[in-house]
């Protein structure tokens, strides 16, 4: 009589348990959803979250608000939806930085491949090299050259180490074989802001922080790093037309929630991501911006997953060659 009481009380609790999830998942969401920006407003990571959240917000029934958390190259951000309760309602959208701070910090709060559940894959953003406006180089070969001949001087923003913008200067300073002074905030938002100021001399940052600043001659375009010009950017040539052989880098996003999430929860966080992705008005404004959606097999979990655990793999070699760590 124990036994089947045992095995009936297990399998009583078993269906309790699967009843609640999948209640669980019928009401839900049934309240606002944070998504956390691990970087500051205003910059290319906020520009993606925030069209990607409101269109998702249609689709869920329930704001999805937008919350910047930057600092240590977007891992403090990582780092607190790592910790976040796994019922849904804390989520968040990174980039490639997910990938390079696995290796670029060696203390990290989180493990990059256990701490987090998966949703999917949001959009590929090419990069530009880009300067004050007043930057005297020419073109890409003479800011080569300029840089060489000032490296104490010359300064290059980025959004600290572990940000797109840190890997993109990363690997530029490797290809001119040239260490210079970097600058590192909270985002590339307030970076172009000094940049625009001219209290930095360049950066190495995302179209959808500055297609419309080049296109508006407030900033100098020296490249992009996509293997053909952008139709956003026709005047502005390709890192390799400029020199730079094999210079190219795209900065992949996507949206992560807390180890733990039931599945049909990230399930449905997918499948909002997908009918976002395919909104006009997300389509337009990444047009705009020199990017465009990722497929709907690719805002999936799965893909996700492929990605961040192939991407470690391929620039933990290219980061340990560099020899940079933030620790
Ligand atoms: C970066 O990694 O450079 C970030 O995208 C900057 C930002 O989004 O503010």
């Amino acid at each position: 009589m124990k036994v089947l009481k045992t095995v009936f009380g297990m399998t009583a609790a078993a269906a309790i348990a699967l009843m609640s999830t999948s209640a669980f998942a019928q009401s839900y969401p049934d309240r606002a959803i944070t998504m956390v920006v691990p970087f500051s407003a205003g910059g290319p990571t906020d520009t993606v979250a925030r069209l990607v959240a409101e269109s998702m917000s249609k689709d869920l029934g329930q704001q999805v608000l937008v919350e910047n958390v930057g600092g240590a190259g977007g891992t403090l951000g990582a780092g607190r939806v790592a910790q976040a309760e796994p019922d849904g309602y804390t989520i968040l959208l990174h980039h490639i930085g997910m990938a390079t701070s696995a290796t670029l910090y060696r203390k990290l709060a989180y493990d990059t491949l256990n701490a987090f559940e998966y949703v999917g894959l949001v959009t590929d953003v090419p990069m530009t090299i880009v300067a004050r406006k007043d930057f005297e180089p020419a073109d890409l070969k003479g800011l080569v050259e300029y840089v060489k001949a000032n490296k104490d001087t010359v300064t290059v923003a980025n959004a600290g180490i572990g940000a797109a913008s840190h890997l993109c200067g990363m690997l530029l300073m490797s290809a001119i074989d040239t260490p210079l002074t970097t600058v590192p905030y909270k985002g590339t938002g307030p970076a172009m802001t000094d940049l625009l100021g001219g209290q930095v001399d360049i950066m190495c940052d995302q179209t959808t922080n500055t297609t419309k600043q080049i296109q508006g001659g407030t900033i100098k375009a020296y490249a992009v790093t996509s293997p053909e010009r952008l139709q956003v950017l026709p005047d502005v040539p390709t890192a390799v037309e400029g020199g730079l052989a094999d210079f190219q880098v795209g900065i992949w996003h996507g949206v992560y929630a807390p180890k733990g999430t039931p599945a049909d929860v990230t399930e449905r966080l997918s499948k909002s991501l997908q009918v976002a992705l395919k909104d006009p008005n997300v389509v337009a404004r990444f047009g705009e911006l020199g990017t465009v959606p990722s497929p709907e097999a690719d805002a999936t979990p799965a893909a996700l997953k492929a990605k961040l655990e192939g991407e470690i793999a391929r620039w933990k070699p290219v980061i340990e060659a560099a020899g940079q760590y933030a620790d």
